[in-house]
Order: C-alpha cells, then sequence, then structure tokens
C-alpha cells in the first residue's frame, strides 16, 4: 500500500555536499519525490517538529545544529514507504548503523546523522502538515 513520509536531509549533509548522495539512494530505491525545498528550520519550527523531544538532555545541542544552516525537506511516497525510508536510514547512532544504510555509511554521530525521517504513520501526517501544509 502506498504510503507518504516526511525526510529532512540535515544541514550536516547540506554542509557536506551530500543531498545528491542521499536523494539518490532514495530515488534508486523506487521512492517518488512528492514535494521538495530548501529551507532554513526556526526554532519554532524545530520546537513543534520535536515535540517528543524538547524535554530531553540532548535537544538543546540539536535544535542548534538542526537551525544551524539549510536542510532539504521532502515528502517520499511509495509501498511501505514510512518503514523503507527508516530502514534505508539506518540507526539514529551513525557510529553503530549498519553498513550499507545512509547513516552506516556516512555518518560518525550520534547527532549530526544526516537524515530524519517519520517513523509512524501518524508521525509521517503531523510532520507532513508541518512541513507541507496543505500537502
Ligand atoms: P530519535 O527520534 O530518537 O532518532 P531518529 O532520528 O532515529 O528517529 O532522535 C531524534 C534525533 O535526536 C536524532 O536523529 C539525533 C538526535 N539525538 C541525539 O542528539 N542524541 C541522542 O541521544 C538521541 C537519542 C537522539
Ligand atoms: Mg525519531
Amino acid at each position: 500500500m502506498s504510503e507518504r513520509t516526511l525526510v529532512l536531509i540535515k544541514p550536516d549533509a547540506v554542509q557536506r555536499g551530500l543531498v545528491g548522495e542521499v536523494l539518490n539512494r532514495f530515488e534508486r530505491k523506487g521512492l517518488t519525490i512528492e514535494a521538495m525545498t530548501l529551507r532554513t528550520m526556526d526554532a519554532a519550527l524545530a520546537d513543534a517538529h520535536y515535540a517528543e523531544h524538547v524535554t530531553r538532555d540532548f535537544y538543546p545541542p540539536l535544535k542548534n545544529f538542526m537551525t544551524s544552516g539549510p536542510l532539504v525537506a521532502l515528502i517520499l511516497s511509495g509501498d511501505q514507504a514510512i518503514s523503507v525510508v527508516r530502514a534505508l536510514t539506518g540507526a539514529t547512532d551513525g557510529r553503530v548503523a549498519a553498513p550499507g544504510t545512509i547513516r552506516g555509511d556516512l555518518s560518525l554521530s550520534n547527532r549530526e546523522n544526516l537524515v530524519h525521517a517519520s517513523d509512524s504513520e501518524d508521525s509521517a501526517k503531523r510532520e507532513i502538515a508541518l512541513w507541507f501544509p496543505g500537502l
């Protein structure tokens, strides 16, 4: 069944020139880009996007990182896109993420891990509404 999911190609990926590399992996898998924009997150959007994490110790440096420069926000669609994109992205901590995944191949950090991907149908709906109101 076709699903939509919200992906952020984070500021570290933009800064490192890895946007094409990351997009290429999603495109080669067969996912469809439904919408895409370059944007810098402000504090309010960071707090809304990471609502489940705002009270965590790791949140202040995460917010600082996520608002540090432009990122690429996109909606991807395809069969089971939510779990497929999570699998391609890999575990949160790039140091332990499996080789073959985006984070496993390209990140050595638990914070600067290149990609955000919605983790459930509810998250995808909420995050798509936040980043692409009306879509
Ligand atoms: P989380 O939703 O747990 O991970 P994921 O992005 O894999 O869904 O956490 C959100 C982001 O917060 C994560 O991508 C990187 C950052 N983070 C830290 O900086 N330190 C941490 O200990 C954790 C768990 C996450
Ligand atoms: Mg998450």
